[in-house]
């Protein structure tokens, strides 16, 4: 048993003075120390068959010679790091002549940017964000928005059916429908999202975004939302903007409003941009009509609020001087390059 102690110790000798690799090392360290059938635990199983008299001195040799062995294999470790830290370190030298690698910059679609501007914008004005389904059933497009069987919007021209009750959606108005009967009132919500129509040709697509904004409390008026809509355009626009509203009609709002804001490529002088007019018109809007208050079940005596919508390709084209929607949508980078607003 001392031979085969000496031997192994011998051997380990050796085989470290040849080892040049963490990966031979590791060998070793498996076929002397840590491996199941390891020369070194296997001496401890064979100290049972020792004399008597000698297995206390065995014993102390063995674990003198695994506490050895353990040391140096450790050190070697240390040694072999570092040699392969250097080895690395010479191997990885820059060529700082060398041309770079050009990563190819990506950026945001101008409709996102307009959306994240205006998601900004009204959360700091107490909006919550809603986003609500874009396959919508008859009563959340029109029923509950108070557009009757008859209204011309129905129209399987401007609709796309799914089937007789369920419609890919034609506004973010149900976004509303949504809010009244999940929210409890006062609420302040958005609800941006995508919009279908069957209608193409520059200024419109089949899809394209709106955002819907809907405000409940008691005792709401149009000045609140002109109030609100001011504030808006100005950090959306320039500061010197103006906001005039037209009398309209839809049939979710009552009275309902047109929104115009005064130029702000020419000031209001008149321009191209405005078609001479000095005025743009960017969105609809009203006091929440009190049949969509009481189709959500709620008493139109104790709560009124505002509701708008817009489109959000609108503003990207008028505030980015795109004059076809299609530039929006065809994917070509050539155009959207031209807008690289992050
Ligand atoms: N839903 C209307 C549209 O698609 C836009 C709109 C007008 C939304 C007036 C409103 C509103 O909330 O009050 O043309």
């Amino acid at each position: 048993m001392k031979d085969k102690i000496a031997r192994i110790k011998e051997n380990i000798e050796k085989s470290l003075q040849e080892i040049k690799t963490g990966k031979e090392l590791y060998e070793l360290k498996v076929n002397y120390l840590i491996g199941k059938m390891s020369e070194i635990p296997s001496l401890m199983k064979e100290l049972g068959k020792a004399d008597k008299d000698e297995r206390p001195k065995l014993g102390q040799m063995i674990n003198g010679l695994k506490d050895w062995a353990t040391e140096v294999i450790a050190e070697k470790e240390k040694a072999i790091a570092e040699i392969e830290r250097r080895a690395r370190y010479e191997a990885e030298t820059i060529d700082i002549t060398m041309p770079a690698k050009k990563r190819e910059e990506g950026s945001l679609h101008p409709v996102t940017v307009i959306k994240n501007e205006l998601v900004e914008i009204f959360s700091g004005m107490g909006f919550m964000v809603m986003e609500t389904r874009e396959i919508e059933d008859d009563f959340h497009n029109f029923t509950a928005l108070n557009t009757p069987k008859e209204h011309p919007a129905r129209d399987k021209q401007d609709t796309f059916y799914i089937s007789d009750d369920l419609m890919l959606r034609t506004h973010t108005s149900p976004g509303q429908i949504h809010a009244l009967k999940t929210l409890k009132p006062p609420f302040k919500v958005i609800v941006p999202g995508r919009v279908y129509r069957a209608d193409d040709d520059a200024t419109h697509s089949p899809m394209f975004h709106q955002m819907e904004g809907l405000a409940i409390d008691k005792k709401v008026s149009l000045c609140d939302l002109q109030g609100m809509l001011d504030v808006l355009v100005k950090k959306m626009f320039s500061s010197n903007v103006k906001t005039r509203f037209r009398p309209s009609f839809f049939p979710f709002t009552e009275p309902s409003v047109e929104v115009d804001v005064s130029c702000f490529e020419c000031g209001g002088k008149g321009c191209k941009l405005c078609k001479g007019t000095g005025w743009i018109e960017i969105l609809g809007g009203g006091i929440v009509n009190r049949k969509v208050i009481e189709n959500c079940g709620l008493d139109p005596d104790e709560y009124t609020g505002f509701a708008f919508g817009f489109g959000l390709d609108r503003i990207a084209m008028l505030k980015y001087g795109i004059n076809n929607i299609h530039i929006l949508y065809e994917g070509d980078v050539r155009a959207l390059k031209q807008f690289k607003i992050l």
